[in-house]
């Protein structure tokens, strides 16, 4: 499974790159908001930063807007993904761009039909979000294995961006079910690599090599 990193900041996504650990970059007009930077500008650091997929939201509602910021974007480099919420508005601007060639993220997946309608229009990525849908009492998870399977059964070229990841038991049950990618906060990142026998245990191994070295 593939990870990428879900951020607009520079700060968070060098130093994931340090630790080999991501493969892409998720933003949206929320992340981007907090970042005191021009979008374009900011969206063109970032893919100087990441070799791969690089997601930048349009803010238009309208088709031909949405078009239009995505085309711009698109400029930008050739690893923008361009990504557009679940509405029919969407949907026809996804399918215009893909046959322009310009990969797209479908965000806001909330449903199976959704991610289908997305997949049917030619959507390089659909993002269901998980952490929203717990948050109202339904399963993100279950959504992400319902995707893999539908998706399977048809040999769909679309992948599953997991979104809306909220902790390291989200990443082992989206990997478990098969998602092609998961996009993470970067807290959630440097939880995974931690673990409380991990800590013991270098802490023991010093210890001992320590009392080792005192007592030749
Ligand atoms: C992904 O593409 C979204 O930017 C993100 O995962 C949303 O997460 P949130 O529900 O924690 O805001």
């Amino acid at each position: 499974m593939q990870i990428f990193l879900d951020t607009a900041n520079l700060e968070e996504i060098r130093k994931a790159k340090e630790w080999g650990a991501i493969d892409g970059v998720t933003t949206n007009p929320s992340l981007v908001s907090k970042e005191n930077e021009d979008f374009h500008s900011l969206v063109g650091k970032i893919c100087e930063m990441v070799e791969g997929p690089v997601s930048a939201e349009v803010i238009s509602l309208e088709s031909e807007g949405m078009i239009k910021e995505a085309q711009e974007l698109s400029k930008i480099a050739p690893n923008v993904v361009v990504k557009l919420p679940i509405t029919l508005d969407g949907l026809k601007a996804v399918n215009t761009l893909e046959k322009q060639g310009i990969s797209t993220n479908v965000t806001l997946v909330f449903s199976v039909n959704q991610a289908l309608l997305a997949a049917n229009a030619g959507a390089s990525y659909v993002s269901p979000f998980l952490g929203r849908l717990d948050d109202i009492g339904e399963s993100g998870v279950a959504l992400v294995e319902d995707l893999v399977e539908v998706f399977d059964n048809y040999s769909f070229s679309t992948q599953i961006i997991s979104a809306s990841i909220r902790h390291p038991q989200h990443m082992v049950e989206v990997a478990r079910v098969g998602s092609h990618v998961a996009t993470i906060p970067f807290k959630v990142l440097q939880q995974m690599v931690s673990h409380p026998l991990t800590d013991i245990g270098i802490k023991r191994f010093l210890e001992d090599w320590e009392k080792s070295k005192s007592s030749s």
